[in-house]
């Protein structure tokens, strides 16, 4: 579909919304509108720059199809993802996509979403205990977790070493379902290696309410590792950090870092991640975060957007999973999509080649 004439204008206004957004305040001329309705994108937060190139990708996507934006950031902040939530409701958009910061607070939200007929899509975090999620678009999220645990057993070649290896786990933010399916996935591959006696786990902490880090905060993740690496490592190597995002794969390697790994004498432990950020990519090449999961935000974007329209238009909506994602209240059908493990052997043609990054970033 041809983008609609006033798009210079959507273009701005889109700005102003932006602008508006950053300083806590949304203002009504704010919304720009599309000759196919309004699209509320809430998405949790700016702090890493998946969550920027998915927003960027869902406006350019929905504008090409005709659609207007609302895009909001909360900073992590769950209140305010809340309240941009009930003023998207309130303007009246025609659907609303929403990547949740904390999966388990939008019940109430939601149900007003449902009064006013607006359609939900959960979009790449499941939203839980509610009704009121017509559909989610994500990415295969065991299988993430398989990658990551795949790469460890495979670049320790745990199948046929002895070890024993020493490894420690790191899981995502307690609040968002995906970091469970993350770990189950990584789990079913390594546990068999910890029960055999190939990779020991030395501090012990192995459950998710031991390793989970809030709100996927790096900072948090390298204070862990931090402590982990006094009291369990003070005669012994670490060979293998599962990190689950590449946020808190910079945060477990600046703690590495800090006590002398990262030389030839002493090199950095496999280190998995997630998201293939733009810091972590440039960290693989200089040869410290050894892999990332990338998932290509332009074809979560585009899928949802085929969701969002099918279902604006009382079309079929392309799913491809009607039994994984149960969130207390439903199955959410969804579409699942493949995650693709990177490292310094494949970044170049799955990230550079593809076009999603070009060369010259990765300097
Ligand atoms: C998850 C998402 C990951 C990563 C993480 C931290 O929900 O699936 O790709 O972005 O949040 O933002």
């Amino acid at each position: 579909m041809p983008r609609p004439s006033h798009l210079p204008v959507t273009a701005t206004l889109m700005g102003a919304a932006l602008t508006l957004t950053a300083c806590g305040g949304v203002g009504d001329a704010a919304r720009p509108d599309g000759d196919n309705g309004v699209i509320g994108i809430a998405m949790p937060t700016q702090s890493s720059e998946r969550w920027i190139n998915d927003g960027a990708n869902m406006v350019a996507e929905f504008e090409d199809r005709g659609f207007g934006t609302d895009l909001q950031y909360a900073e992590d902040v769950v209140e305010d993802q809340v309240s941009q939530i009930e003023n998207m409701i309130t303007r009246g958009v025609d659907a609303l996509v929403i990547a949740s910061i904390d999966g388990e607070a939008l019940g109430d939200v939601l149900d007003m979403a449902a009064d006013g007929d607006i359609p939900v899509i959960a979009y790449d975090r499941l939203i839980m205990g509610s009704e009121n999620v017509d559909y989610y678009a994500t990415f295969d999220n065991f299988e993430v977790g398989v990658l990551q645990g795949r790469y460890i057993v495979d670049t320790l070649d745990l199948e046929n070493e002895d070890g024993p290896f020493n490894i420690e786990l790191f899981g995502g933010s307690p609040d968002d379902n995906n970091a469970y399916f993350f770990n189950d996935g990584a789990m079913s591959v390594l546990e068999p290696h910890i029960d055999d006696g190939v990779l020991e786990v030395r501090s012990g902490q192995t459950s998710m309410e031991q390793i989970a880090t809030p709100r996927w905060d790096g900072a948090v993740a390298q204070s862990r590792m931090d402590n982990l690496l006094s009291a369990n490592y003070s005669d012994e190597e670490v060979h293998a950090v599962l990190s689950p995002f590449d946020g808190i794969s910079l945060g477990a390697i600046e703690s590495l870092r800090a006590v002398g790994y990262g030389t030839d004498a002493r090199p950095l432990p496999v280190v998995t991640g997630q998201d293939a950020d733009l810091s972590s990519v440039r960290s693989i090449i200089a040869g410290e975060q050894t892999q990332t999961v990338f998932k290509d935000t332009r074809a979560l974007a585009a899928q949802t957007v085929d969701m969002t329209e099918a279902l604006l238009n009382d079309a079929e909506v392309p799913v491809n999973d009607t039994e994984s994602y149960d969130n207390g209240a439903k199955v959410v059908p969804s579409y699942l999509l493949e995650p693709v493990s990177v490292d310094l052997d494949n970044y170049q043609e799955i990230l550079v080649e593809s076009g999603y990054y070009e060369e010259s970033e990765l300097e």
